[in-house]
């Protein structure tokens, strides 16, 4: 599909086909997600698939929003708090490949991360949602792609998320996202787009000037 086309008509679907996505199509998607930008090509995620009936384990951590089991397969996307977990082979390959000049600069970059991993758990939960978040914008786009409709998720919660499917404490809950072909009548998919705030009230060219906030453009 062509990228306009994509951003265009995805939508958050709540009602999806009785019909599995097959193994090839997410494994296919997760190539695709695999190149998404992270801090210090870190690459701080982790997908749980889940399919069958662990939807219904999902669906009540997700205060038992309906869709969940309706999906064909939910991601539960995970961060790593942790920003050191890949840093040795990460900066070892940007050495090799000429992104680093020297040892030093290498020996450099990894003093960095250690110094984020030492950080507050505030730092560290917004430095993994950063990327994360990125990493499941990627993951709706390949599906869509595929046409496979998603519905991102931040209703749920994380503790018992973390009790349920048992999630070491050092791996944040980001996101979950729902995933399955579209219902024939699904009406996300056949309503007009919801609201979208102008490019020309949010995008701040030179300056940003607060007093803004929330208002239409001057000349609205
Ligand atoms: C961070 C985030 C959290 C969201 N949480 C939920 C959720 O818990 N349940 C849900 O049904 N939709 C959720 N949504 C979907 C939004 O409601 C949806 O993206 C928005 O209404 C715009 O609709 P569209 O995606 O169809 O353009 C979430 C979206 C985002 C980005």
């Amino acid at each position: 599909m062509e990228f306009t086309d994509l951003t265009r008509t995805r939508r958050s679907v709540h009602q999806y086909a009785d019909t599995d996505i097959d193994d090839d199509t997410l494994s296919a998607v997760f190539e695709d997600v695999r190149h998404t930008p992270s801090s210090f090509n870190l690459q701080p995620w982790e997908f749980l698939v889940l399919r069958g009936d662990d939807l219904a384990r999902l669906q009540s951590v997700a205060y038992g929003q309906e869709h969940v089991t309706d999906a064909a397969a939910a991601v539960v996307v995970l961060g790593t708090l942790d920003p050191s977990d890949h840093a040795e082979r990460v900066t070892a390959d940007l050495l090799e490949k000429g992104y680093l000049p020297s040892e030093d600069a290498a020996e450099a970059r990894l003093d960095t991360v250690a110094s984020l991993a030492d950080a507050d758990d505030e730092t560290r939960r917004v430095w993994t949602v950063q990327s994360c978040s990125l990493a499941a914008m990627a993951l709706m786009y390949a599906a869509w792609d595929r046409g496979v409709a998603s519905c991102p998720m931040g209703g749920f919660d994380a503790d018992a998320l973390h009790d349920e499917f048992g999630v070491p404490d050092d791996y944040e809950p980001v996101l979950l996202v729902t995933l399955g072909y579209p219902a024939d009548d699904a009406p996300d998919v056949e309503r007009d787009r919801k609201f979208r705030r102008e490019t020309d009230e949010f995008v701040h060219f030179d300056d940003f000037d607060p007093a803004a906030r929330g208002s239409p453009a001057a000349d609205g």
